[in-house]
């Protein structure tokens, strides 16, 4: 808690382009529940790390984060919103918390098991040992909410186990947090193969809807998106393809399964695809005209990213100094 406050936690890294899948998945739940608890969003450029990235690029990247976020809705000076990288707690209790992991746990990470698939040439320690520092992420602020899409599940589930492990041995130091799934969009899936997550890596980006597609872009993506030749709007396992584009126009619309099935009953899909698109369009609208207008304004972002580094590091180091002593390093002398 802070004041009357629970703590929400959230991040995203600060590589390729986010798709909608980032925005349906978290970003937009991160804005409806920023209200009701003391928010901390974080751009995770040192998860980023763990494949390789050109610094120019890395840095541009984490500023339009950054700047995505607010666009998004989410005020700045309410919730906090900064870096990772500039708070050092983030590296120093993952350090701590790779001590109380286990490397059979770690070694059930799918995450780990697809990017070690996808980058063979660089199966580095970070990779493997990256859910460490995404515990590291939450349990600093002491959070009790994690707003994420379904495939972060298994990384809130070791987050929970290392938080249950490390408060057995020395009491109760760290809040146990729960994950947060809305309930349309926690899995949005590729526009080209339902099967698979849509994914800033796709190497087919017409699986994809970025963020900064323009609108054109969007309505051809959506016209192309495979479906089945089942020929009617239900939803279903047996239908991922029109399955995932109810999902989207739900998360867009905030409509029901029922609504959307009345809405479309008897309709083709092409008339599907169509309003699905219109909406997402619809949706990033707004959050595009606000990224170009925030950009602009440097020096307001600049103060932003200053304030809210003090802020994060401030509640970070209170929670790193107690598990320091917990653990039994030397007190500091004043
Ligand atoms: P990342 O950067 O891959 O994704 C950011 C958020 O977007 C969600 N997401 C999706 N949701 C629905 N459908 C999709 N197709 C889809 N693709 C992505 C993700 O679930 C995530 O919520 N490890 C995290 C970043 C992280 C983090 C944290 C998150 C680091 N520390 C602490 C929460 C708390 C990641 O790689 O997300």
């Amino acid at each position: 808690m802070i004041g009357d406050k629970k703590v929400l936690f959230s991040g995203m890294q600060a590589t390729g382009n986010l798709t909608l899948g980032n925005y349906l998945g978290a970003l937009k739940n991160w804005v409806k529940l920023s209200d009701e608890y003391e928010c901390f969003y974080c751009v995770v450029d040192e998860h980023s790390i763990t494949v390789r990235q050109n610094p120019a690029e890395l840095r541009k990247r984490a500023r339009a984060l950054l700047t995505l976020y607010i666009a998004a809705g989410l005020d700045p000076e309410k919730n906090c919103i900064y870096y990772q990288s500039h708070v050092s707690a983030h590296a120093e209790l993952a350090w701590i918390l790779n001590c109380f992991t286990y490397m059979g746990e770690l070694n059930r990470m799918t995450q780990f098991k697809d990017k070690s698939a996808k980058h063979a040439d660089n199966i580095n320690a970070g990779l493997f040992t990256y859910p460490v520092l995404m515990a590291s992420d939450i349990l600093l602020f002491q959070a009790d909410v994690v707003p994420v899409g379904i495939d972060q599940k298994q990384h809130l589930e070791i987050t929970r186990d290392i938080a249950q492990r490390f408060n057995g041995i020395y009491g109760d130091v760290f809040t146990i947090p729960e994950p947060y799934f809305g309930k349309a969009g926690a899995k949005i899936m590729s526009l080209q193969d339902p099967a698979k997550k849509m994914s800033k890596s796709d190497e087919n980006p017409n699986g994809s809807i970025y963020l900064m597609d323009d609108p054109d872009t969007i309505i051809r993506k959506f016209k192309r998106a495979v479906t089945d030749s089942e020929g009617q709007i239900l939803y279903r396992d047996e239908q991922p393809g029109i399955r995932n584009l109810i999902d989207i126009y739900r998360a867009c619309t905030g409509k029901s399964v029922e609504e959307v099935l009345a809405e479309f009953d008897g309709k083709g899909y092409g008339e599907l695809k169509m309003a699905v698109g219109e909406s997402v369009v619809d949706q990033l609208r707004p959050l595009q005209s606000e990224v170009e207008r925030i950009s602009k304004d440097k020096a307001y972002l600049d103060g932003i990213i200053k304030n809210n580094a003090e802020k994060a590091g401030y509640y970070a180091n209170k929670t790193l100094r107690k598990v320091q002593k917990k653990i039994g390093f030397p007190e500091r002398i004043r």
